[in-house]
């Protein structure tokens, strides 16, 4: 399927660097998480492409296509991606498509399904960041390790951390042939809810433990909102103040949130970004 949005202006090598949220665990996030910071980056004044690996939700690009309906019916111009979603069963066919789409692009962001598949494994071997969001629970921690059950110390690895240690190892030997940046893997927590403090405080622990072992570092992510559940059909995000209506009277400390999980990716941004970049901190 053909991407939406302009190609790129720039010519030359690609060399947008690649976001991937990726997590096998259904329902983490990624999605939410993808979109709000692929328009984040756009406000920054970046060009961001993204690709949907999830042919059949297809969460993002649908987000994506319902925010060019609102601007379309409201006759406004919001900050954007070029996005296209795909559908094929051939890895070379989806790096065709990566490079083709990332032409001139400052970032390239890739959401992947809730499940074990091949391309999200794959493109993990590419990311040059690589965002895992994980809900507050240990139902969803036991994808990366498991746990004691009295103290919640962590015993072992689990496999989705062996997934992305063989993904790291693969991508380990692109960043030297390639001569490509190091990967970095960011766990983020998502849905955090404050009242829960106690378990708050024991996720924290048992993470601290196993980012070490599993070579990852912990940013953190958005709190539990319903506005996050209701943007979707509008394509609207947290960012877009004075389009929301309703929904968006009182998100200053989201926003907040947003813009301190941005910065806890510390993904390079394009010079041309800075002055949008100190703008969009200002307000
Ligand atoms: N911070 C949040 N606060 C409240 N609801 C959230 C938050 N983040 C995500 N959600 C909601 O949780 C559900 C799952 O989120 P999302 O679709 O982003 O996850 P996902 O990891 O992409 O799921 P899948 O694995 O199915 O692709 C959605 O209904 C979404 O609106
Ligand atoms: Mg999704």
């Amino acid at each position: 399927m053909l991407p939406v949005g302009k190609p790129g202006k720039r010519n030359g090598p690609v060399t947008a660097h690649r976001i991937v949220f990726a997590n096998e665990k259904g329902g983490t996030g990624k999605s939410t998480t993808a979109v709000h910071v692929a328009i984040a980056l756009a406000y920054q004044g970046a060009n961001v492409a993204c690709i949907d690996l999830d042919p059949r939700q297809r969460t993002l690009y649908r987000y994506l296509e319902n925010r060019m309906e609102t601007e379309r019916k409201r006759e406004i111009s919001l900050p954007g991606a070029r996005f296209a979603v795909y559908d094929g069963d051939d890895v070379n066919e989806l790096d065709d498509m990566a490079e083709q789409i990332a032409q001139g692009y400052d970032f390239l962001v890739f959401d992947t399904p809730g499940r074990d598949d091949a391309f999200a494994r794959h493109v993990a071997t590419t990311a040059d960041t690589l965002v895992t969001p994980l809900n507050d629970s240990f139902v969803d921690f036991d994808l990366l390790g498991q746990v004691e059950s009295e103290t919640f110390k962590v015993k072992k690895l689990s496999f989705y951390a062996e997934v992305m240690w063989e993904a790291r190892k693969k991508r380990g030997l692109k960043t030297i042939a390639e001569g490509r940046r190091d990967l970095d893997w960011v766990v983020v927590r998502n849905r955090v809810q404050h009242v829960e403090a106690r378990n708050m405080r024991r996720i924290d622990g048992a993470l601290q433990e196993l980012s070490k072992r599993a070579g990852f570092r912990i940013a953190a992510g958005l709190s539990e909102r319903v506005i996050f559940r209701e943007l979707f059909p509008s394509g609207l995000t947290l960012l877009d103040k004075g389009h929301l209506g309703d929904l968006g009277t009182s998100h200053l400390v989201a926003r907040q949130e947003l813009r301190g999980l941005v910065a806890g990716l510390k993904l390079p941004m394009p010079s041309r970004g800075q002055t949008e970049l100190a703008l969009a901190a200002a307000t």
